[in-house]
């Protein structure tokens, strides 16, 4: 008798365990792709994107462009393509940097002002220098710039950086 009693706490401890185990395997599948979702930052789970903007041969040197892209952007599930915008300066033979044209101030729309040789806001004067630095107004912070690299003669624009206060 006490045999069958040994056996059957065995047999009891066993599938105790295989129940725990197997709840165990259930939580992680489930649980670690959720736990990723949450504890990894955006940028790990975000694809880098680059979009080419321009020629680098239509670029002048020195000289600020305002270059029209289109982008394609989540919107939630559906991915929806716009057109966005980038100032553009060709700095050297294979350097450019691009500007995003919305002011850090309030978000209007800057451009380049070729009397005044700087970027200017026409929503509350902020104006800008041709490395995005804030000259005056009530503009924050520099313009934030978009990640930029050239491949095969293209203007590749990426993410845009925001720009730390000046
Ligand atoms: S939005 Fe540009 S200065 Fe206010």
């Amino acid at each position: 008798m006490p045999e069958l009693q040994n056996e059957q706490e065995l047999r009891r401890g066993f599938l105790v365990g295989a129940i725990f185990g197997l709840m165990g395997a259930i939580t992680a599948a489930l649980g670690l792709p959720a736990a990723g979702y949450l504890l990894l930052p955006g940028k790990a789970r975000r694809k880098e994107v680059w979009i080419e903007a321009a020629d680098l041969t239509n670029l002048p040197m020195n000289q600020p462009e305002q270059i029209i892209f289109n982008r394609e952007r989540r919107d939630g599930w559906k991915f929806v393509t716009e057109k966005a915008a980038a100032l553009v300066i060709r700095t050297g033979d294979q350097q450019v940097v691009a500007f995003s044209p919305v002011c850090t101030h309030l978000g209007c729309a800057v451009s380049w002002s070729t009397n005044e040789k700087h970027f200017v806001c026409p929503c509350h004067t902020s104006a800008f220098s041709t490395d995005g630095k804030v000259l005056g107004g009530p503009a924050p912070r520099p313009l934030d710039r978009f990640d930029v690299k050239i491949a095969e003669g293209k203007v590749l624009l990426g993410e845009v950086r925001e720009s730390k206060e000046s």
